[in-house]
Order: C-alpha cells, then sequence, then structure tokens
C-alpha cells in the first residue's frame, strides 16, 4: 500500500512537470503555485502509560515506520495509566479532526465507548495490543494472548515435572491481555490431568513491577514451597524473583514472563534470572503500514493476529524460536 501511495505520488508529479515542458531541453520548472501539494495525514496515537519499557518500545515503533512516510504526522499522547485521562486525550484528539486514531487502550470498558464516538464520526480507529468491547472500530492488531498464555502452561508443565506448587502474578483483569493470558494458562496446565500441580497463590499486580514484588513477598510468607512464577509481563516476573532473591529462595523456583524485549526479558533469560519468556510483540510497525493502506483506500481486515516466540536459556542466543 506504500507502494500504491507512492504510485500516486509519481503521477501527480510527472503530470506537473509534463504539462510546463517545452521541446528544447530546459531545466525543470519550478512547481507554480497551483501545483498540488501531496496530502498530509495527521495520525493521533493515545498510549495509555509510558511508565513501562514495553510501551516505551511500541511508540518508538511507531515513530520510526511513520518517519519513512513524510506525509504521515503522528501526535502521540500519554495517559499515564488513567483511563479517565485517556478517554479525554481520545476526544481532544477527535475534536483536533484526525484522520485515523492509533490507540492501546488501558481498560476495554471505560475506552469502549469513546473508541465507539471516533468511529461513529468516520474516522477510522486501529486499536492496538489491549482490546475493547464490541466492534466500533476499523482492526484489532494484537498477538494472541491466550495462545501465549497456552504456551507458558505447557512449558511451565515441561518445568515441573510431575509437581507441583505454582504462583500466578496476573496482568490487569480489566484489561483483555489480562484475562486471556490468564485463561490461556490455565488451559495449558491442565490441571484436571497433572493433579499434582497446584495455583497456591495467584493476584492481580496491574502488569507492574513494584506491585509484583509486594505479591510476591505475600506468596513467600504464605507458602513454603514454591516451585514456579508465572507473571503476565517480564516486570511482573523480575519483581517476582528480586522478592524470592531478597528471602535467599529464588533458585527454589522457576520463574516464566512474557514480552521479550531484547534488553528487558531476554536479557533477564541470558543471565539466567528468568527461565523463559514469550515474545509479545509491539504492532507499532504494523499499525502504520495498515494507516497506510487505510488511506490509500484499501479495505481492511477486521483483526490482524501478529505471532510469538519463545526465548529460554536454550535458544536465547540464536534469537529464540517461532511458536507460529
Ligand atoms: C505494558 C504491558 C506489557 C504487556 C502489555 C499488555 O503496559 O503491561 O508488559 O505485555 O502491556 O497489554
Amino acid at each position: 500500500m506504500s507502494r500504491a501511495l507512492a504510485a500516486v505520488l509519481l503521477v501527480v508529479v510527472a503530470s506537473a512537470s509534463g504539462c510546463k515542458r517545452e521541446s528544447a531541453p530546459a531545466p525543470s520548472p519550478a512547481p507554480s503555485a497551483s501545483a498540488k501539494t501531496p496530502r498530509r495525514y495527521v495520525v493521533g496515537m493515545s498510549q495509555c502509560n509510558l511508565g513501562e519499557p514495553w510501551r516505551v518500545q511500541m511508540n518508538a515503533d511507531i515513530e520510526k515506520a511513520a518517519a519513512k512516510h513524510p506525509e504521515l504526522e503522528v501526535r502521540f499522547k500519554d495517559a499515564q495509566n488513567d483511563s479517565l485521562r485517556q478517554r479525554a486525550q481520545v476526544e481532544e484528539l477527535a475534536a483536533q479532526g484526525i484522520d485515523l486514531l492509533i490507540i492501546s487502550p488501558k481498560e476495554s470498558a471505560p475506552l469502549t465507548k469513546p473508541v465507539a464516538d471516533v468511529y461513529a464520526k468516520g474516522i477510522p480507529v486501529i486499536v492496538l495490543d489491549r482490546a475493547v468491547e464490541g466492534d466500533a472500530y476499523t482492526t484489532f492488531i494484537g498477538a494472541d494472548n491466550r495462545r501465549i498464555g497456552r504456551e507458558a502452561g505447557k512449558y511451565a508443565l515441561k518445568l515441573l515435572g510431575a509437581g507441583k506448587n505454582v504462583v500466578e502474578l496476573k496482568g490487569l483483569m480489566t484489561s483483555t491481555p489480562g484475562r486471556d493470558r490468564n485463561a490461556g494458562f490455565r488451559e495449558g496446565l491442565e490441571l484436571e490431568k497433572h493433579p499434582g500441580v497446584k495455583v497456591v497463590f495467584e493476584a492481580d499486580m496491574q502488569w507492574l513491577e513494584p506491585n509484583a514484588r509486594k505479591e510476591m513477598e505475600s506468596a513467600l510468607a504464605a507458602q513454603k514451597s514454591i516451585d514456579l512464577v508465572y507473571a503476565h509481563n517480564d516486570p511482573g516476573a523480575h519483581g517476582a524473583y528480586l522478592a524470592a532473591k531478597s528471602a535467599g529462595r529464588e533458585k527454589q523456583m522457576k520463574f516464566i514472563g512474557i514480552d521479550a524485549l531484547p534488553h528487558e526479558g531476554v536479557r533477564y533469560v541470558r543471565e539466567g534470572i528468568l527461565d523463559a519468556t514469550f515474545l509479545y510483540p509491539t504492532g507499532g510497525a504494523e499499525a502504520v503500514e495498515l494507516a497506510l493502506a487505510i488511506f490509500s483506500g484499501r479495505k481492511p481486515e477486521k483483526k490482524i493476529t501478529l505471532g510469538t516466540r519463545v526465548y529460554t536459556k536454550e535458544n536465547a542466543e540464536r534469537g529464540g524460536e517461532a511458536l507460529d
């Protein structure tokens, strides 16, 4: 689609210079005032917070992809982890007259109506990573969190063998990845077939490392034996590791996280802090590509599912292993 856009621009430039050409070769004339300037597009990007490296990466991916297309302007908003603020920022962007909205919502329920209102105005909306309810948006882009949770559950079984006690530190359960990573994990564990495996402690750490560390302190105080910690993101897994380490118990258990940023989760795996992490791609570049496709008139799909990879000590050096 960016090719289609380039083709359109070529036609405009060719016809503008063509109409001024004279028989004798002459330097190309300066474009006349009436020559068509290429259309510019303004994209609003509503980010739910920038407190975590993964979200900083998502914005950087969007910026990098958009920089290749001078006709695009991206206006970023950071809701600082507050759904009400995010709602106000979405309204503000729409009032500015954007051509398309990209949103990575904090929570599904409170952001559903603001997104639907923008969509009802005829502004295309790309929902990225965390979903909203219903279908009043153009396209959802994200990885399959249920699948990732299921793979994490299967991997946990492999690490655990016959046993035993599992701690699950959940992402915000009012957001769709938290719910899906939880449901998928339980499917992967197949507790009915593995009566020796028990989830002995679970808590919502809201995606935040300091919360995960606190919750893990409670888990350690309540449970003499913990064999594995599954956290819904790498900051959560790292927080749990730090709590276990300060109790002198980190070597007694395995740690699994999700996100696999090179400088975060993958580094933890290489350093032996985490036993595995699953890639959760930001989708930033894909969102920009889709925005361009929409501007060039292509009808977008309703859902774009991104793939995942697993990183373990064995495969981290060679870039992990694709699961799709
Ligand atoms: C960042 C984050 C990631 C996680 C994603 C889920 O805010 O918590 O760590 O994978 O959001 O939406």
